[in-house]
């Protein structure tokens, strides 16, 4: 058995919406307090483990169970899971809540909220450009959907916190649950 019960974070919101520029501090916030830590992101996890899908329904689909099963793993054995994906689709999302909690393990969905002009606007990646310019198929929010989290357990405005209150946000909802040590 392992010292303190693990758990997933998961970060759903538009590319650029600043799912990993959160889970970055995070990561280390928790750290800081002793917990062990994994992050999973889309754009590693897409290079490592499931670098033969693309972006149609059923590849995210099957892009966030593979993520979702290394979650549960991790979880079950003492592991902050920290995730940042697009995660379009809200069924799916709905289904890793399932299969994370069925092992025993919290699972904590944020809502990374920022609206597509700002992310557009951003354009980190260069991205949105190309998309909008009808070079990429199925871009979220652009030629494909994303649908918003109906009761999310926590929600990051980006547009209009700093990052450091969206992480104090996070922070503040895994002590309330006593899912990490208040300090
Ligand atoms: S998910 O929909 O399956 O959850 P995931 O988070 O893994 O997506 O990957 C998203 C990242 O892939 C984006 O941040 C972006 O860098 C890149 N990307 C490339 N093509 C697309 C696309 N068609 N739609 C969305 N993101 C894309």
């Amino acid at each position: 058995m392992c010292d303190r019960p693990g758990f997933t974070v998961w970060f759903t919101g538009l590319s650029g919406a600043g799912k990993t520029a959160i889970a970055e501090p995070l990561a280390k916030a928790l750290q800081a307090r002793g917990l062990r830590v994994e992050r999973l992101d889309g754009d590693t996890v897409r290079q490592e483990l499931t670098s033969d899908l693309g972006f149609t329904k059923e590849d995210r689909d099957e892009n966030i169970g593979r993520v979702t099963f290394v979650a549960k793993l991790l979880s079950r054995n003492g592991v902050a899971v920290i995730c940042s994906f697009i995660s379009p689709y809200r069924e799916r999302r709905a289904k890793t809540r399932r299969d994370i909690e069925h092992e025993g393990s919290p699972f904590v969905e944020v809502y990374v909220h920022c609206p597509l002009e700002v992310c557009a606007a951003r354009d980190v990646k260069g991205l949105y450009e190309r998309a909008f310019a009808g070079e990429i198929d199925n871009f979220t929010g652009v030629s494909d959907p994303y649908e918003s989290p109906e009761k999310p357990d926590v929600v990051c405005r980006t547009a209009e916190e700093t990052v450091a209150e969206s992480v104090a946000r996070v922070l503040a909802y895994l002590e309330e649950k006593g899912y990490v040590p208040a300090q």
